[in-house]
């Protein structure tokens, strides 16, 4: 394995070169390969992987537990509310100790300051299952998919339909990386933060591609190669859920949206969907879907991340 990312955090997309997430896009696949022909790679034996959580997950635990299981270490998955935490020990008590006794952290929360504050004080990778402001690891799972169907992100037109949320705001930055074309459609108050997307677009333009925000859904989808939406009313905002669904209306994937995008396009969702709300059931089931792989390259991604960081 590469040393050149061992000990290494992944708190958000700008954390790693271009260099850097291609070698863990390159060994992705190599590792999907060796799983489909039954390999066994114990990559990383006897070390341990704690999950931190303070929202559900589907994919992002039980993929971290499989890809750890499956490179030959363990996962620990910890509730917060269940740990000192949750009576006022500081993130970074927790930190320093939890060092002492795993290989890696995953902590999936509502802000970034508390990832960050974990990546700064432990001494292990920390890896940022999804805050309010990031989620690095399905942005990585996103481009091996759309790899995987174009074979190259560079030039690639990606359509971002919905809010401009955690998910929106990675996959800028990832495509921006690889010299896509990105843009996000989302109605006026639902835009991806300003300032990430300054640093995305400055990005892309280095790379040869772009990064561009609007309120006109019709005009992202024109030739898409890529449609991708999210759910409407994230984890935290169950009480705007009337007024998301009423605004991001206008925003949903289906079959006009298709009909508008490039003839070979494929459709994206990172899941859980709301189907009927931001995408119809015949999108996310049709012929052009890549959800279901999407879903499965997280655990593909996600043992690339590890195999890579974890000492
Ligand atoms: N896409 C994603 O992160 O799914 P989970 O919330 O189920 O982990």
């Amino acid at each position: 394995m590469p040393e050149t990312l061992k000990g290494r955090s992944f708190t958000r997309v700008a954390d790693w070169s271009r260099g850097e997430l291609e070698l863990a896009l390159d060994l992705a696949d190599e590792l999907k390969v060796e799983r489909s022909r039954r390999k066994e790679l114990r990559i990383l034996p006897g070390r341990t992987l704690a999950l931190i959580f303070r929202k559900p997950s589907t994919r992002t635990r039980i993929s971290s537990e499989v890809a750890i299981a499956e490179l030959g270490g363990m996962a620990l998955y910890v509730p917060a509310a269940d740990l000192q935490l949750a009576r006022g020990e500081s993130t970074r008590d927790t930190a320093l100790v939890l060092s002492r006794f795993v290989s890696a952290l995953l902590i999936r929360t509502f802000e970034q300051a508390e990832v960050d504050a974990y990546a700064e004080h432990a001494s292990i990778p920390v890896v940022n299952g999804l805050t309010e402001e990031a989620h690095p690891l399905q942005a990585l799972a996103d481009a091996m998919t759309i790899r995987e169907r174009f074979g190259t992100l560079t030039g690639v037109r990606i359509a971002y339909l919905g809010d401009g949320n955690n998910v929106c705001l990675s996959l800028l930055q990832i495509g921006a990386r690889f010299g896509a074309h990105v843009v996000a459609a989302t109605p006026p108050g639902y835009e991806p933060d300003a300032r990430v997307v300054a640093q995305a677009a400055a990005d892309a333009a280095r790379n040869g591609g772009s990064v561009s925000v609007t309120n006109d859904a019709p005009s992202a989808a024109a030739g898409a190669h890529v449609l991708y939406t999210d759910v409407w009313t994230s984890m935290g905002h169950e009480d705007e859920r009337e007024r998301r669904i009423r605004d991001l209306r206008p925003f949903r994937l289906d079959a006009d949206v298709l009909s508008a995008a490039d003839p070979e396009a494929v459709v994206m969702h990172c899941l859980p969907a709301h189907v009927g709300e931001e995408i119809t059931e015949e999108l996310l089931y049709g012929p052009q879907s890549l959800v279901w792989d999407q879903a499965e390259n997280r655990l593909h991604t996600q043992k690339a991340v590890l195999a890579l960081v974890v000492r």
